[in-house]
């Protein structure tokens, strides 16, 4: 279903739009499902069985009706063969992590602000060592509602998935020395910091990345925001994105939002 040019997009640019994911039968039905539980994100409602062992807990607790629409979405997830191009972004065997549907009521708070998965915030203590920079989430958002601009999409910076990549990675492997980067205005700061001028060079020595990302995210800088990224999608279309590359989720200004997501990692 998904072409190779369209994975060779995601993969470089950290985020990829379908249109129409999902059938208008698949719609409803998930539709279905996430409305009897109308579950805010991280409710227990809101996760659903997605491995044998969860399968099995839900048989024994005798929760017909969760393994049932566990049933439904895993083998959505099947259908769609989410895990081969999961697969294939990381070059590797993955493996579906979870399973989550949730809601969103309208209001004007931002979802969350400009930031990166699998990054560091502040001067934790890292007593686990750095993470590894091949842990991350490939996600897989489908919306229930339509979505758009200051209602409910997902923006992101297209190509920041790979400078997220190249701090991950020399973190990890001590070549450049460790600094928050979570929010965007310090992974700014962290590439910007002359002691790693060598490393992003090197690293980035036959493109302008750095500089392109720079200059898209200007914006922060200046105390404004952007709705550069932003986009529209409708219900029933998906977003597949790369988490560790810079996004925000926007506020639901007009309408309640219904998402439903896929994460594939790679074995730790
Ligand atoms: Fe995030």
């Amino acid at each position: 279903m998904i072409e190779t040019n369209q994975i060779q997009e995601l993969k470089k640019n950290g985020i990829l739009k379908i249109k129409n994911f999902l059938s208008n039968e698949e719609l409803g039905k998930c539709l279905e499902i996430l409305k009897y539980y109308k579950a805010p994100k991280n409710h227990k409602n809101s996760f659903f069985a997605h491995d044998p062992k969860q399968f099995l807990i839900k048989l024994i607790k005798l929760e017909f009706k969760k393994f049932n629409q566990s049933a439904y979405l895993y083998s959505l997830s099947k259908k769609k063969k989410l895990n081969d191009l999961a697969n294939n972004v990381f070059n590797t065997r993955s493996f579906l992590r979870y399973i989550d549907g949730y809601h969103n009521p309208i209001s004007d708070k931002y979802i969350l602000p400009w930031h990166a998965d699998q990054a560091y915030v502040g001067d934790e203590k890292m007593t686990d060592g750095f993470v590894n920079p091949d842990h991350y989430n490939l996600k897989f958002l489908v919306y229930l509602t339509d979505v758009e601009s200051n209602n409910g999409c997902t923006s992101y910076i297209p190509g920041s998935n790979k400078i997220a990549y190249a701090i991950r990675d020399g973190i990890f492997k001590k070549k450049i020395n460790y600094q928050p980067y979570y929010f965007l205005q310090d992974f700014r700061k962290l590439i910007s910091n002359k002691n790693n001028k060598e490393y992003f060079e090197s690293y980035f020595k036959d493109g302008n990345e750095i500089e392109s990302f720079m200059q898209k995210t200007k914006f922060i800088e200046e105390g404004k925001d952007t709705d550069e990224f932003d986009f529209s999608l409708k219900a029933g279309d998906a977003i597949v994105l790369d988490e560790g590359g810079i996004h925000k989720g926007s506020q639901t200004l007009k309408s309640e939002r219904m998402m439903m997501r896929f994460f594939y990692s790679v074995k730790k």
